[in-house]
């Protein structure tokens, strides 16, 4: 069978949107035995975001989805592939939150649409997945979200996890690009030894929900934090490498490296191993939180919207989390206007 050449993948449009209740390291003082300093040491992290009662993870993921789509230029109806990343799916099982979000966007009957489940490294999962569709020629426009509302699978009275997440949405588009431009090269991994370390016990089919697993708790987030954080301080740096090697790069070709909003601590010491400056890091953790698999695109947004990228810049993103999973994307920057994306209401 003859090879078809493979065309570029660029990023086209990006989106952004959080809720609007911002809760504080103080509030939640008022909720469990912590304090503000303990938070701000430990993880950098000052205040996220909480979604309302009625609000689902799609309809956060609807406004990040808009703004890309009109960043991008390009109309709902030319929408090929719809992929949503995320953990926190409006429904227990199906459909896919990428099929709620067709409908509420308006994307025509036909076009595709699924989740990716890779929890926090579900971004860096769903831009590689979305770049092979555009890259094989199968898709000229497609559109890849993160979205979460962590808020609504933790347990609020446990300090060690209630403290660590935030929910939002961030969202790209993906078009062709010239070739040598946009998404070069990636990289992705899982260890499913360990599973156990991160994890949701029951609501499953492992352990199907029953009154009792409610009340021992074991429908919220479950944690190993000090063990998850050395895996994540050693996987961050050898998977940005990765990914750079695979197109022919070092980390001294970085510009900009967007890691997941997990920790300042675990994003200063990949920024160490990998030797990099902090103007060559982006943090955005102290406002939102870990917000899991939309963490990855509200930085790139952030970064993008505040100027922080410019075209021709090379960007690594990498992502980490339950599985354990990871990985890392290498961009090459395109030019995306910046005219037009005032909209973000967060
Ligand atoms: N406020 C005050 N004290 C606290 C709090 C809190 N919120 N939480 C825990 N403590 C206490 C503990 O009880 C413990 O007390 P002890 O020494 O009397 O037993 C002490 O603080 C130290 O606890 P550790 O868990 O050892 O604290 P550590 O320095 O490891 O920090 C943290 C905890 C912030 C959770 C860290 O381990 C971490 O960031 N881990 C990585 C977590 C992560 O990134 N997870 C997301 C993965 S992404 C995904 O897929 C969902």
């Amino acid at each position: 069978m003859a090879t078809k050449e493979l065309r570029g993948v660029g990023i086209t449009g990006l989106g952004m949107y959080v809720p609007e209740r911002v809760m504080t390291n103080d509030d939640l003082a008022k909720l469990v035995d912590t304090n503000d300093e303990w938070i701000v040491t430990r993880t950098g992290i000052r205040e996220r975001r909480i979604a309302r009662e009625d609000q689902a993870t799609s309809d956060l993921a609807l406004p990040a989805s808009r703004q890309a789509l009109e960043i991008a230029r390009i109309t709902p109806d030319q929408i090929d592939l719809i992929i949503v990343a995320t953990c926190t799916g409006d429904m227990a099982a199906f459909p896919a939150t990428a099929s709620l979000l067709q409908e509420q966007l308006g994307v025509r009957r036909g076009a595709a649409a699924f989740d990716v489940a890779a929890v926090c490294s579900g971004f860096v999962y769903a831009l590689d997945v979305g770049a092979q569709y555009v890259a094989t020629g199968r898709y000229d426009k497609v559109l890849v979200v993160g979205a979460e509302t962590m808020s609504k699978v933790l347990d609020w009275s446990d300090r060690a996890t209630c403290i660590l997440f935030g929910d939002g949405a961030g969202a790209v588009v993906l078009q062709p690009a010239p070739v040598g431009e946009g998404i070069l090269g990636a990289v992705l991994g899982s260890d499913g030894s360990g599973a156990a370390l991160l994890n949701i016990p029951a609501g499953g089919s492992r352990a199907p929900l029953t009154p009792v697993l409610i009340e021992q708790k074991r429908n919220v987030v479950f944690m190993k934090g000090r063990e998850v954080f050395r895996f994540a301080v050693e996987i961050m740096g050898e998977a940005a490498v990765q990914a750079l090697e695979s197109v022919g790069m070092t980390p001294g070709d970085v510009d900009l490296f967007i890691p997941h909003q997990a920790n300042t601590r675990i994003i200063d010491a990949a920024a160490k191993r990998l030797d990099l400056p902090p103007e060559k890091v982006f943090v955005n953790v102290d406002r939102y939180g870990n917000t899991s698999a939309a963490s990855v695109p509200m930085a790139l947004f952030e970064a993008w919207q505040s100027g922080r990228i410019q075209p021709g810049d090379v960007v690594v993103t990498v992502g980490f989390g339950a599985g354990l999973s990871w990985g890392a994307n290498v961009i090459r920057w395109g030019n995306v206007p910046r005219e037009g994306d005032l909209r973000w209401t967060g």
